[in-house]
């Protein structure tokens, strides 16, 4: 295999009961595959961004707890339980913006609790199906998001993309990617633009790769090259994923995405949001209440340069993502549709 798309992001490796990952700090210069048995491994993987995306943290945590599941040194039932909410409660403190790593995590605990009366064996084989079929489904809601999201875009259209919403963030396609990806197959002939999305460039090491290795017409551009692209009308666009979506519509997603959907409204760019339902969140009431990941310092004063860019000490704020409030955006296109203003009540049927 030579292409990055043939590879599985997040997988299962059924014969040695491992969690197999493309390492994405790695990329785009060496595709390296690991292999991982231990949670406090999985639990790394996810909080350096080894396995990133908020569809494919889901997955990889809840394969990561099936794993788990079947290491687990007892046959006493309650022990049992108590040791899998453990484990799920310290795979879930990996990251805290995603709301599918709680969703995928609570979904296997539920599996524990309605089969409690089963013996553990037959619980963790029932824990396997379902991390299978978490990732089974995100594969078929990506592809129908694709489907949606394609219905509002024309042949020809430039779009902006943020981030890595890509095929590398889920089990397949994306979520904002989605469309590029059918829309390629389907000769829509899309110019894309992607970000470098600072400090970790998502966009540069990511998208720009999977998105070309896919063949597609791609530009790469610095983060604040996106409001001179837009006053020139270059794009038509702009399509990004996210971590979670509050009840009222406002949206977290990697920061630096409200900037985009700020200008994005200062030149008419329709800004749409791709994501699946299992990103809805209606118990977060807005975007006040989603909690941002902050990250080290290092990843904006040293790395990724040949040397420290920054004065000793200087103080660094470092948040992961950002909230883009819900009037700035277009349209929410999830697996079953697409839903505009007003989000407090057209979300709530989804
Ligand atoms: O910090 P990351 O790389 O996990 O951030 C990823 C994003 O912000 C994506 O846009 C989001 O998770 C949606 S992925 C389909």
């Amino acid at each position: 295999m030579d292409n990055i798309l043939d590879y599985d992001t997040v997988t299962l490796d059924e014969e040695d009961n491992t969690l197999e990952i493309i390492d994405q700090t790695q990329l785009p210069y060496r595709t390296q595959i690991l292999k991982l048995t231990e949670t406090k491994d999985i639990w790394d993987a996810i909080y350096h961004l080894k396995v990133r995306g908020a569809p494919a943290i889901g997955v990889a945590a809840a394969i990561g707890l099936y794993i788990a599941s079947t290491q687990a040194d007892t046959d006493d039932i309650e022990e049992f339980l108590n040791y899998v909410r453990e484990k799920k409660e310290y795979l879930n403190s990996a990251r805290p913006t995603a709301v599918n790593l709680s969703w995928a995590l609570e979904r296997m605990e539920k599996v524990c609790l309605d089969n409690r009366n089963l013996d553990i064996p037959k619980i963790c084989s029932l824990l396997k199906q379902e991390a299978l079929k978490i990732k089974a489904e995100d594969t078929e809601m990506c592809y129908r998001i694709g489907e949606n999201t394609l219905g509002l875009l024309d042949k020809g259209y430039g779009l902006l993309t943020h981030c890595n919403a890509g095929q590398l963030a889920t089990s397949r396609y994306g979520t904002a990617t989605s469309a590029m990806y059918l829309g390629y197959e389907r000769g829509y002939g899309f110019r894309i633009y992607c970000d470098e999305t600072r400090p970790l460039l998502q966009g540069a090491r990511l998208t720009a790769y999977e998105l070309s290795s896919a063949g597609m017409d791609v530009t790469l551009v610095c983060d604040n090259m996106v409001s001179s692209l837009m006053r020139q009308g270059l794009i038509n666009a702009v399509l990004v994923g996210c971590d979670r979506v509050a009840a009222n519509g406002d949206v977290a997603n990697k920061i630096g995405t409200s900037v985009v959907a700020t200008v994005a409204r200062r030149y008419n760019v329709p800004f749409y949001v791709c994501a699946p339902s299992s990103t809805i969140d209606l118990s977060t009431a807005s975007g006040n209440d989603i909690v941002i990941e902050q990250r080290p310092a290092e990843e904006v004063t040293e790395m990724w340069y040949e040397r420290r860019m920054a004065p000793d000490n200087i103080k660094v704020y470092n948040p992961a993502f950002d909230v883009t409030d819900h009037e700035l955006i277009s349209a929410i296109i999830t697996e079953k549709g697409v839903i505009r203003e007003p989000y407090l009540k057209n979300l709530k049927g989804f």
